[in-house]
């Protein structure tokens, strides 16, 4: 079966309030300019991504209303700790129901077990199981940083394919990487391995402090699953349009 494919809207806000505000202004919107039953827009709110800053300003609550207005969410913690620690906390956040989160492939394949195990345990009362994936290499960390700090002395793609077979032998069912990986990862790990791509940005847009970028048309033809966009949308003077040209350019 063809992995599911999709857009998620980071969702980088400092509070609930602002976060909300932005949703709303994207599904008036949405709206006013497509009739409910689009098919490419799907009958759902869009995927959000929630990441630290939020999730710590304010809790589960943030899941719980985001889930309750229909939002499928990506929670990014990328947690990393000794297995039990991390087992014990995935359990309670599938309890959250959350649709995919993540740990770092450094913690080893033992800590992605664990990870997984608690994950299930938590969610077992949903019927969609969520998606657990791996971060391989955070991209703020180069070549540099990774010989000379990190002492790993073998080149990063080698890195980032090793740190990937592992996720895939713990059981995870993908990674976070850069679209330029995509294919290297589905060549290494199958093609049901799911790849999360940020780093997405209109051929025309800034880039921000994102040093390699696709656009999303061409995060398609590199075999990206998921893009994660934020900015693109979220600094957009025309959110909806920005989402709507991610979702068509990638679907
Ligand atoms: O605004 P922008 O589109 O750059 O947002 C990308 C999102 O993806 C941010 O939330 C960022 O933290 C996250 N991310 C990333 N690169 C990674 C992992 C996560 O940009 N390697």
């Amino acid at each position: 079966m063809a992995n599911q494919r999709d857009v998620i809207i980071a969702c980088d806000f400092k509070s609930a309030d602002e976060t909300v505000k932005f949703l709303d202004r994207l599904t008036r919107i949405r709206s006013e300019v497509i009739s409910c039953d689009d098919s490419r827009f799907g009958e759902g709110r869009p995927y959000v991504k929630i990441g630290m800053e939020l999730f710590y300003a304010e809790g589960p609550e943030m899941i719980k209303l985001l889930k309750s207005r229909g939002h499928k969410v990506f929670l990014d913690l990328k947690l990393h700790d000794i297995p039990n620690t991390v087992k014990k906390t995935m359990q309670v956040l599938g309890g959250y129901g959350v649709d995919m989160v993540n740990v770092h492939a450094a913690g080893g394949v033992g800590m992605m077990k664990a990870a997984k195990e608690g994950l299930m345990l938590g969610a077992a009362r949903f019927a969609d199981k969520p998606k657990l994936i791996a971060v391989t290499q955070l991209t703020s960390t180069d070549e540099e940083t990774l010989h000379d700090e990190l002492l790993i002395n073998r080149p990063m793609a080698e890195v980032v394919k090793q740190y990937a077979l592992n996720a895939r032998e713990a059981g995870l069912d993908g990674v976070v990487c850069s679209a330029f990986e995509a294919e290297e990862i589905h060549k290494t790990c199958g093609a049901d391995f799911i790849t999360v791509t940020p780093g997405i940005r209109f051929a025309e847009g800034s880039n921000d402090d994102q040093k390699r970028v696709m656009t999303p048309a061409q995060a398609k033809l590199a075999g990206s699953d998921y893009i994660v966009v934020g900015r693109p949308i979220t600094a957009a003077d025309k959110p909806f349009e920005a989402y709507a040209r991610c979702k068509e350019e990638f679907l």
